[in-house]
């Protein structure tokens, strides 16, 4: 056992390097990085990276490129602590490691044939971007998509290049909302929740997938529920303290549930599935 363990390359620390870093917003930065020795990170939307510093420590982060981008992938990083400050304090060129790709993802296979709607809060954007880079870059598997996109203030507006790709596309519908604006600011002001009703939706045909903030959550799955989309059609990424990512320490436990984990049973899950069980 311990040795089919240690055979799992996804476990160990893999080196890489950075070999671009982007500043987004005063707190967050975005950064590609590349395995060595030629490696590929084969992963899906959703999934998460260990982000592993020598000699400060590890941090999960959402892979936030599409698996459709080969070579190299990107991590959307807000400088929260420890270790994500001390990655904002890397340059292109710098050593990283990385453990994963970890958990389930969003189910891409389900929601092919599928109207989609996206709903994205804050940093919530981050994950959701793959997915969204990856439905456009295979747009006849889907149907309709929305994209609907909250944060708080105009300032703190990430992936500025994709909003503006996404917003120019004609089979993409993009709108989003501020919750306090700034004289520069033409666009919507008002929480995500307010522009849920203005979307068209078929809800026979249509998943939501909803990524965002605790408090986001529970307002969010109201206004869709009154949309009439089915419980197990809306798809949520948690959040939880973890330690190894990989289903071994316990730290990331689903609120009552035993050996119910974050890292492997999610961070993906329908609402039908975790309604009784998680706290948002
Ligand atoms: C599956 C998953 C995906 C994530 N994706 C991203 C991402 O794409 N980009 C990004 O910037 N961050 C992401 N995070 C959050 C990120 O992991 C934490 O901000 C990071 O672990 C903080 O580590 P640190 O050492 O910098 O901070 P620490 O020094 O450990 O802590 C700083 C503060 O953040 C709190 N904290 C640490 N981890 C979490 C957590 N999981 N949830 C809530 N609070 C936490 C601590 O309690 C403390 O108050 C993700 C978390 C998970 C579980
Ligand atoms: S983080 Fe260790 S079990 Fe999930």
């Amino acid at each position: 056992m311990i040795k089919e363990e240690l055979v799992n390359s996804n476990w160990r620390v893999r080196k890489g390097h950075i070999i671009r870093v982007k500043r987004m917003t005063s707190a967050e930065k975005l950064f590609e990085i590349e395995l060595d020795n030629g490696r590929v990170m084969d992963y899906e939307p959703g999934q998460f990276v260990q982000v592993s510093l020598f000699g400060v420590g590890e941090a999960p982060i959402s892979l936030c490129s599409s698996p459709t981008k080969r070579g190299s992938f990107e991590l959307c990083v807000r400088a929260a602590g420890r270790v994500t400050n001390a990655m904002h304090a890397l340059e292109a060129g710098d050593e990283i490691g990385i453990r994963g790709p970890f958990g389930k993802g969003f189910p891409v296979k389900v929601l092919a044939g599928n109207d989609l709607i996206f709903v994205a809060g804050g940093l919530g954007i981050a994950p959701l971007r793959s997915l969204i880079n990856y439905v456009i870059d295979n747009r006849r598997e889907f149907g309709k998509v929305d994209i609907l996109l909250g944060c708080k203030n105009p300032r703190e507006m990430l992936f500025a290049d994709d909003l503006e790709f996404w917003q120019k596309r004609v089979d993409v519908n993009f709108n989003c909302t501020v919750d306090k604006g700034d004289p520069d600011w033409a666009g919507n002001i008002g929480l995500i929740t307010s522009i849920i009703p203005g979307v068209t939706i078929n809800p026979e045909r249509t998943f939501a997938v909803v990524v965002g903030p605790p408090v986001m959550y529970k307002f969010v799955i109201s206004e869709l529920l009154k949309k009439k989309i089915a419980e197990r059609n809306i798809i949520l990424s948690l959040e939880r303290h973890m330690k190894c990512g990989m289903g071994k320490c316990g730290h990331c436990q689903i609120d009552s549930l035993d050996n119910y984990y974050c890292c492997q049973d999610g961070p993906v899950f329908s609402y039908d599935r975790i309604k009784n069980v998680a706290k948002m």
